[in-house]
């Protein structure tokens, strides 16, 4: 099939010339006169662009700004940017921009051509491989993430994508998906990797102490303040700064973060100069921002300052057999010193796979800590478990039950009723959605969704805390 090359040039003639050069070739040619439409085109994702030529310099945004733009969405499609003769500059500025590569002016159409295929075979081959890693391997990890279901693939797809530039990252997921390990993987994969990681937990301090913590102070700046100290944005200094939990900080530090940002200086607490700082910034948070920002909780601007590229980390249970692979990694991580527990029964299999596991990786490896110190063979068994994960009461029962102990809420009898028909029909989502009367999308939603316990429920603290219980 003819691969398709995307033209961005604000020369009409110019593009004219190169669209019939290079539809001779057999490309199959969408001519564009401005970044802006083609990063339009580009965010819209509804085309197969395979590989984009675009001139360096043009009103408006630059094909290297148009570059950038492309690494930061996430989209893998090579670059080609043209360049004047001699312009040496442009094609560095390109190539840092993230450009696969440069071709000067007067262009051959020969060469051009041949540019573009090694673009193009060169994606290929990275994506390929990326694909025969994970299917070599179902437990293969990325960095130190374990489990290769569909839904991690994504987010170490998109983490792979957005490790070589420097965009701002939002990293999303419930309490325990392992937000934290995915800010390190996409450190240890940028080329910022020899430098420092920083972590900050924006919850964990008062408004004060967490300014100084992030921008630092100078001498004097309060009573106890006998030396200047640095903030985590300067110990990041050629490396990543993780701002965790930024769902949690309060409305009068964002509007400092916000300025950090935007003008990349921080001030610290009690000086009265800006220093520069080169960190890449990571943001996670547990929270649903938007809902933050609709809340007046979380300011807008900000949100879209760390909003560049998002990294959204399914929970546990929308990760199918992640869980047992999961639960193999994390039985031999307990055990540092030999195995005493080496696997599990079936029965512990079952439960592992039906339980909803609100605090997520954390929980399950909570539990099986716990459940390894109580084990008294060489297989858990499911009194090994904690109460909760236990096989949950039939349906049944629970409709029957008169001690409001057992009596669970709407949603969660809404999933089990949802999982108990999937079961019935052998998991054939079509013929049980038919029966639920709902669309296969909306089955699976619910049978996702978190319906147990709300966010700010003690007892997701119990579960998500670290340590064993
Ligand atoms: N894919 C994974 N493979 C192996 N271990 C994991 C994975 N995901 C999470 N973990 C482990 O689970 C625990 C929780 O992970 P992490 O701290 O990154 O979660 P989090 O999303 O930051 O949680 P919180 O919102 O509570 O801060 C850690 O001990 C981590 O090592
Ligand atoms: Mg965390």
């Amino acid at each position: 099939m003819a691969k398709h090359v995307l033209i961005v040039d604000d020369d009409p003639d110019l593009g004219a010339v190169l669209e019939t050069e290079l539809t001779r070739r057999d490309f199959r040619v969408t001519l564009l006169q401005s970044s802006e439409e083609a990063m339009t085109r580009i965010d819209a994702g509804e085309d197969d662009v395979d590989v984009i030529l675009t001139d360096f310099r043009m009103q408006g945004c630059s094909g290297a700004e148009l570059c950038a733009h492309i690494v930061e969405s996430g989209r893998s499609i090579p670059v080609v940017v043209m360049t004047s003769f001699g312009s040496l500059e442009s094609a560095i500025s390109a190539i840092r921009a993230g450009a696969y590569d440069y071709i000067t002016k007067p262009l051959d159409p020969d060469d051009l051509a041949v540019t573009l295929d090694r673009g193009i075979k060169e994606r290929e081959l990275r994506e390929e491989a990326r694909r025969l890693r994970r299917d070599i391997d179902p437990s293969a990890r990325f960095e130190e993430m374990v489990g290769a279901s569909p839904e991690m693939t994504k987010a170490y797809e998109m983490i792979d994508r957005v490790a070589g530039s420097e965009a701002t990252v939002l990293i999303t997921g419930e309490s325990g998906t392992g937000k934290e390990l995915a800010a390190r993987a996409i450190h240890a994969r940028s080329a910022r990797a020899n430098g420092p990681f920083v972590a900050i937990n924006c919850a964990a301090m008062p408004e004060a102490l967490l300014e100084s913590e992030l921008f630092g102070h100078a001498k004097g700046a309060f009573t106890d303040a006998h030396q200047p100290r640095r903030g985590v944005f300067l110990k990041a200094a050629g490396g990543t700064l993780l701002l965790d939990e930024i769902g949690e900080m309060p409305l009068g530090m964002q509007v400092k973060l916000l300025r950090a940002l935007q003008e990349r200086k921080v001030r610290p607490v009690g000086a009265d100069s800006e220093i520069e700082f080169d960190a890449r910034i990571v943001a996670a948070t547990n929270k649903n921002l938007e809902h933050e920002v609709f809340e007046g909780r979380f300011r807008e601007d900000l949100f879209y300052r760390i909003n560049v590229v998002c990294v959204e980390l399914p929970p546990l249970r929308a990760r199918g057999r992640d869980i047992l692979t999961l639960a193999k990694h994390l039985l031999s991580c307990c055990q540092p010193n030999g195995r005493r527990v080496v696997g599990f029964t079936s029965a512990v299999v079952d439960a592992m796979l039906s339980y909803s596991w609100p605090g997520n990786v954390r929980e399950l490896q909570n539990s099986l800590e716990r459940a390894v110190a109580l084990a008294t063979f060489d297989h858990l068994r499911l009194e090994d478990l904690p109460e909760r994960i236990r096989r949950p009461t039939p349906i049944a029962e629970v409709t029957e039950a008169s001690d409001p102990e057992e009596l669970i809420t709407a949603a969660e009898l809404e999933r089990r009723y949802i999982a108990h028909v999937l079961e019935t029909v052998n998991g054939n989502k079509t013929v049980a959605a038919r029966i639920l009367g709902l669309d296969r999308r909306t089955v699976y939603r619910k049978l996702t969704q978190r319906t147990d316990l709300g966010s700010a429920s003690p007892a997701v603290e119990e579960h998500a805390g670290s340590g064993p219980s």
